[in-house]
C-alpha cells in the first residue's frame, strides 16, 4: 500500500503542471492507493470553450503524478471519469517502470513557460527523434513540427492577433487584466493568475502594460494605434523562434483534450531534458474553438474574420488535417533563463 507521504509527494508534483494564467483549477481526492482529480472551474470561459483549456491542464497533471510515481518505482493507471467535477483518476501499483520515465521526471520542478526571446537555431535531431514517437505514448493526439524559419515567422505573426482581440474587445480585456498579478508580493499572496514579471517586459512595456489596465486609457491607446503596434511586437517575438510544435486533436471529444494535456507535459518535459525553453501560444486556437463553437456572439465581425482566417493559416502552415483540430501549440528553442517563474498553491487533497 502506498503511503500518505508518497501520495502527498506525487500529487505536489501534479501541482507543478502547467495550467492557463496559472489557474491550477484542480483539487484530489484520494482513497486508498487512487487519487481522483477534480475539477474547480476559475479559468476565463471566452478562451476556454467546453473547458479544454482546464481538461488540458488535468492532462498535464495526471502525466506529472504518473511520472512521479515512476521515480518512485511506481507503476499506475490513468482513468478517465468525466462524471461532473470528477475528471479522471490515477491508481498507482508495484511494477514495472519504464527507465525514460524516471528521467522525464526529474524535469517536473524546472519546468517553466518561458516569455525570453529564443535563438534561431534548429532542435537536436535526438529530441526531433523523439517528438516523433511522442505521438503514440499517451494513446491519442497528433504532434506537427516546423522548423522553417519563415513558416515559424508567418506563425509568430499570425499568433499575435490574439494579442490585438485581448486589448480591443472589452469582456476579454476585462477578464484577461482580472488575472493579471502586478507585483512579487501580490504573487506570493495569491500563487495563482499571470505574474507581471514573468512577461519578461522592458520597464517602458511594463509601464504601458500597467496603463492597459483601464479599459477607458486602453481606449485612447487602442485609436493610436497601440493595439496593432503590440500585436506586431510580439507577433515579432515568436516568429523569432528555432520551431513551433503544433498538438491537435484527431475528434471533437473533449476527453481527447486531458490525453493532449498529457501529451503536452511530456514534450515540455522533454524540451528541459534537451535544455530547449517553451513558451505555448493558444489565444488563437482557443478563441478560434469558442467562435466555431458558440458562434460570433458579441465579438466585433473584424475580430471573428481576423481569428478564424488566422487559425485556418496557422493550421495549413502546420499541415493539420482535415477533421483534426489544431489545439495548442508551444514555441520551442535555446534561451535563457527565464527571470522569474510563478508560484504554486498548496495542494488542495482530501484524504476519504
Ligand atoms: C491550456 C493552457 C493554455 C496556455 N496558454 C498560454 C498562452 O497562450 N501563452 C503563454 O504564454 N502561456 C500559456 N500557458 C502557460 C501558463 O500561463 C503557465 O503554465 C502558467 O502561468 C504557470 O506557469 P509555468 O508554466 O511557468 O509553471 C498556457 C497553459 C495551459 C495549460
Amino acid at each position: 500500500m502506498i503511503t500518505r507521504e508518497a501520495i502527498k509527494d506525487i500529487i505536489k508534483a501534479g501541482t507543478m503542471a502547467p495550467s492557463g494564467d496559472n489557474s491550477q483549477p484542480w483539487r484530489f481526492e484520494v482513497e486508498g492507493d487512487k487519487v481522483v482529480i477534480i475539477l474547480v472551474d476559475k479559468d476565463i470561459a471566452l478562451i476556454n470553450y467546453r473547458l479544454r483549456g482546464t481538461l488540458m491542464a488535468h492532462g498535464a497533471a495526471l502525466e506529472n503524478m504518473r511520472l512521479a510515481a515512476a521515480a518512485k518505482g511506481l507503476d499506475s493507471q490513468i482513468s478517465v471519469l468525466m462524471d461532473k467535477e470528477k475528471i479522471a483518476s490515477i491508481r498507482f501499483f508495484d511494477g514495472r517502470v519504464a527507465e525514460d520515465d524516471k528521467e522525464l521526471a526529474k524535469y517536473i520542478p524546472s519546468r517553466v513557460t518561458n516569455h525570453k526571446p529564443f535563438k534561431k537555431v534548429p532542435l537536436p535531431v535526438d529530441f526531433v527523434e523523439f517528438l516523433e514517437k511522442e505521438t503514440g505514448t499517451v494513446g491519442g493526439g497528433v504532434v506537427s513540427l516546423t522548423q522553417d524559419q519563415r513558416t515559424v515567422r508567418d506563425i509568430g505573426k499570425l499568433s499575435g492577433v490574439f494579442e490585438r482581440v485581448v486589448l480591443e474587445f472589452p469582456p476579454l480585456h476585462r477578464v484577461f487584466f482580472d488575472h493579471v498579478v502586478w507585483s512579487e508580493e501580490e504573487e506570493l499572496q495569491k500563487h495563482t493568475g499571470l505574474y507581471v514579471k514573468t512577461l519578461e517586459l522592458s520597464p517602458p512595456e511594463e509601464f504601458g502594460f500597467g496603463l492597459y489596465r483601464s479599459s477607458k486609457t486602453a481606449r485612447v491607446l487602442n485609436a493610436l494605434g497601440f493595439s496593432r503596434l503590440i500585436a506586431a511586437q510580439n507577433g515579432r517575438l515568436y516568429g523569432e523562434s528555432g520551431s513551433i510544435i503544433g498538438l491537435s486533436a484527431a475528434s471533437d471529444n473533449d476527453a481527447e483534450y486531458i490525453t493532449l494535456g498529457r501529451l503536452l507535459e511530456r514534450i515540455w518535459l522533454r524540451c528541459h531534458q534537451f535544455g530547449l525553453s517553451a513558451q505555448p501560444l493558444t489565444g488563437v486556437q482557443f478563441l478560434n474553438q469558442t467562435l466555431r463553437g458558440e458562434g460570433p456572439g458579441g465579438f466585433m465581425p473584424g475580430h471573428v474574420a481576423m481569428v478564424e482566417k488566422a487559425y485556418d493559416k496557422i493550421a495549413s502552415l502546420l499541415q493539420v488535417q482535415k477533421g483534426e483540430t489544431l489545439a495548442f501549440m508551444l514555441r520551442v528553442g535555446y534561451s535563457d533563463p527565464p527571470s522569474a517563474r510563478s508560484t504554486r498553491l498548496p495542494p488542495q487533497i482530501m484524504f476519504k
